[in-house]
């Protein structure tokens, strides 16, 4: 086992919690980002989603970086160093390690500190001989993606279908920032979410132990916690649905009455039923997410799916 690794703390501004937290509560449509559903409580809640029988897309990635291993691990090439944005608990970063054919070093990259030290102490017991950095960033400030120092022939992993969780528009730019920081020749690799059968899809966001409810309301749980206010749990209640003509899930607080709170010194009201818009999680199809990594300025493209055609994971190539 390793005993220590580099880490570069990039601080992705606590502050920023309550400046866009406020922000988004004060806008006519209120939201807040789906990125600061990541606090501890927040990272060790998605760990059990993962975990439930109706969320398929964990399993569903898993399987396919198991079974597939030595053809990813082929199609990502010899000697790179692999980044991996956004890398949770790390066990697919572990996954994709080891099906790496003689690899520079292991970066694993995380919003959250806690989810990183979690996610590093995993990979420094199931790898033993590759260097390994720790680099906790908002991979979408500007900049960030440049920042990052990577040894060698380069592989970016963009897993767990993360990409859904950004605007279409935004899901271009950030893989063609991606692209931006590849050379010729090296490779990004996307996990996405497919289009499916919407009860499938229903079913895997509103499990029956109401573990995605509870995931959803931790962002209430964070604001009574980061602003000192007092909202009570039963103030909002969970809302997912699949909304088929923008091919997404939407995650929803429901005000469950009409209500006000003194958030960071202003009053913010909620009407009865009003609603916080907490995430999308868009759907694709292999053509549509191959179309988007053309557009980046990706040619060749190695695409696999699990066993029950519900994920896709593709290497493409710079
Ligand atoms: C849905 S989880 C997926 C984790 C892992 N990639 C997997 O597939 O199991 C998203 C992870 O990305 C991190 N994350 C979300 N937004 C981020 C951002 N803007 N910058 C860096 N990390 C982010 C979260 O902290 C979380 O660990």
């Amino acid at each position: 086992m390793q005993e220590s690794y580099e880490i570069i703390d990039l601080k992705p501004q606590a502050s920023d919690f309550r400046k866009e937290v406020l922000e988004g509560l004060l806008s006519e449509h209120k939201s807040i980002s789906p990125k600061f559903f990541y606090d501890r409580t927040g990272s060790e809640l998605f760990e059990e989603i993962t975990k439930l029988d109706e969320y398929y897309p964990t399993r569903a990635e898993m399987e396919i970086l198991t079974d597939k291993a030595s053809e990813i691990g082929k199609a990502i090439g010899e000697g790179v160093s692999l980044t991996e944005l956004g890398s949770g608990n790390g066990k697919k970063s572990v996954l994709l390690a080891k099906a790496l054919h003689n690899p520079k070093e292991a970066i694993l990259v995380d919003i959250s500190m806690d989810a990183l030290k979690d996610a590093m102490k995993r990979l420094m017991a199931e790898i033993s001989n590759i260097p390994a950095k720790a680099v906790c960033a908002d991979y979408t400030a500007i900049d960030v993606m440049s920042s990052i120092k990577m040894a060698g022939k380069k592989a970016i992993v963009f897993l767990g279908s993360t990409i859904g969780n950004m605007e279409p528009h935004d899901q271009r730019s950030f893989i063609a920032g991606c692209r931006k920081v590849l050379s010729d020749g090296e490779t990004f690799t996307i996990g996405a979410d497919l289009k499916k059968n919407p009860e499938v899809i229903d079913r895997a966001y509103n499990d029956s132990k109401g573990i995605t409810a509870m995931f959803n309301l931790n962002l209430i749980a964070r604001i009574n916690r980061e602003f000192g206010t007092n909202i009570p749990p039963d103030a909002f209640r969970h809302y997912a649905f699949y909304n088929s003509k923008e091919g997404r899930v939407e995650m929803h607080l429901i005000s469950t009455k009409e209500q006000s709170y003194d958030i960071g010194g202003t009053t913010v009201r909620f009407r009865d039923g009003e609603s916080i818009h907490t995430e999308n999680s868009y759907k694709f199809s292999i053509s549509e997410l191959e179309a988007m990594l053309r557009e980046a300025g990706f040619s060749e493209t190695n695409v696999w799916k699990d066993s029950r055609d519900l994920y896709a994971l593709i290497t493409a190539v710079a």
